[in-house]
């Protein structure tokens, strides 16, 4: 019988069976499997699970809600916890912001927020402004206009051919600088062809550019020179060109901070959000909007024309409220910048440097690049994937990553994330880094046999 591929399960799971386990729980940063072994989870539902699995409290906030209203008619109605919670995430986010509009998926905010920049510019008698300007080595979610906006090479392949164009920018991960430089002579050329992307369209005809402050799946958490941020905001504010953040990675205290951006006292006109804004528990995102798109042209337009069944969920607005009442007075994020630190400190040491190299990263948001370049086993040389051989001697040892590619350009370039939670403790840092070890050590064993 031929070999089944895409869908291999009635669920649609991927069955690769690498380990053979189901998992039956999940307990703070470990998941459990059914083979009884308990996983160091340094995925965390791809960074979302901010306090791990099985917390109580948002358990609870989920479970009182939804006894009382799941979903109601947000075209006719309001409803007072979702306007508590549009409230109390304005105070959490940066001071720029003033709606909140919440949705379901990163994906889908990603979606809605190159919508209402579309719309903004509508109502601003600019209809011509269309085009959305992306990065290479980007991703902004898995619906066709979130991977025509993003530059992953790998996720756009199949869909290539339906993908609208979107003009790209240069990436800033400086170690694979497009420009040659270093970082002594660097001029900042990446932020630069971000204007030259928007005079090749014509500024009139440029709606938006969406970048994630800090790249994640596509690079593996690589931060930007501090400078460029800051040079990207001025250019888009120079052409009339709204500057959309997508922080669905990066947002909710991952990097230290409530949100990347502010790292670098940037003012997007629009923020995304996802995975972190439930902690994992709920399928909730949002678009925080500034004061000055809010008070602006669309002030005139009546209704953003996105409704989605399960937006403005009582449900996710109950869960939000309780991950912000978790993150409220700061000291996860201040653990986050902490943890974060000692993570990459001991990464740097004790991991061995032929194979992982350039560590980095802001708070709980780790990556670094695996380099396959020493293996000498005649099988597997030259050495594809390799970030998936490192993940999974790591899933052998009991350590689940983030594995990805693409950060050499195109599909080339093995990296990795981790995306611990942010309640993480020094002794699971130190697990973490034992398990790392052990995985890279395996890997080269096997490799140079
Ligand atoms: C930066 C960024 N944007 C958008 C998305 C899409 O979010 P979701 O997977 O919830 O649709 C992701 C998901 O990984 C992401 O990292």
């Amino acid at each position: 019988m031929a070999e089944i591929r895409v869908l291999p399960s009635r669920t649609a799971y991927s069955t690769q069976g690498e380990i053979g386990a189901r998992i039956v729980g999940g307990e703070g940063p470990y998941l459990l499997g059914d083979d009884g072994r308990r996983y160091l989870d340094a995925s965390c539902g791809s960074g979302s699970l901010i306090f791990g699995h099985g917390d109580e409290k948002i358990t609870d906030a989920l479970l009182n809600q939804s006894r009382k209203l799941t979903v109601f008619p947000s075209r006719h109605f309001s409803s007072e916890i979702v306007e508590r919670y549009g409230r109390e995430l304005l105070d959490f986010g940066p001071p720029s912001m003033s709606r909140v509009i919440t949705f379901s998926s990163g994906s889908d905010a990603v979606e809605a927020s190159l919508k209402l920049a579309l719309q903004h510019h509508s109502a601003a008698k600019q209809p011509q402004r269309r085009k959305i300007l992306g990065r290479n080595a980007s991703y902004h979610g898995n619906t066709i206009a979130g991977l025509a906006a993003g530059g992953f090479v790998e996720r756009r392949k199949p869909y290539e051919s339906v993908l609208g164009r979107c003009a790209k920018a240069s990436h800033a991960h400086c170690v694979a600088c497009e420009f040659g430089r270093q970082a002594e002579s660097c001029a900042l050329e990446c932020a630069q062809s971000f204007e030259h992307a928007i005079l090749a369209e014509g500024p009139e005809n440029v709606a938006a550019v969406i970048v994630e402050p800090i790249v994640g799946a596509a690079l593996s958490a690589a931060p930007p020179d501090p400078r460029y941020l800051p040079r990207v905001w001025e250019i888009c504010r120079r052409h009339d060109v709204l500057l959309i953040a997508d922080e669905v990675m990066t947002g909710f205290a991952r990097t230290g901070r409530p949100f990347a951006t502010t790292h670098w006292n940037v003012e997007p006109d629009i923020i995304v959000c996802g995975k972190a804004i439930s902690a994992g528990y709920y399928p909730l995102s949002a678009l925080l909007v500034s004061e000055r798109l809010v008070h602006g042209p669309l002030a005139r337009d009546k209704y953003f024309q996105n409704g989605q069944t399960f937006a403005c969920s009582p449900v996710g607005a109950a869960v939000g409220l309780a991950v912000l009442n978790r993150l409220a007075d700061g000291t996860v994020a201040a653990n986050a910048a902490r943890m974060g630190e000692l993570l990459r400190a001991s990464l740097r040491k004790e991991l061995p440097r032929e194979l992982i190299n350039r560590v980095r990263g802001m708070g709980l948001m780790v990556g670094f690049d695996i380099n396959a370049s020493s293996f000498k086993n005649p099988r597997t040389v030259p050495p594809a994937r390799c970030s998936d051989r490192f993940q999974r001697a790591a899933l052998k040892r009991g350590l689940v990553i983030y594995a990805s590619n693409g950060s050499a350009g195109s599909e080339a370039g093995d990296h990795a994330m981790l995306l611990l939670p942010l309640t993480i403790s020094e002794h699971e840092v130190r697990e973490t880094t034992a398990l790392l070890v052990a995985a890279a050590n395996d890997l080269l064993e096997a490799e140079n046999k």
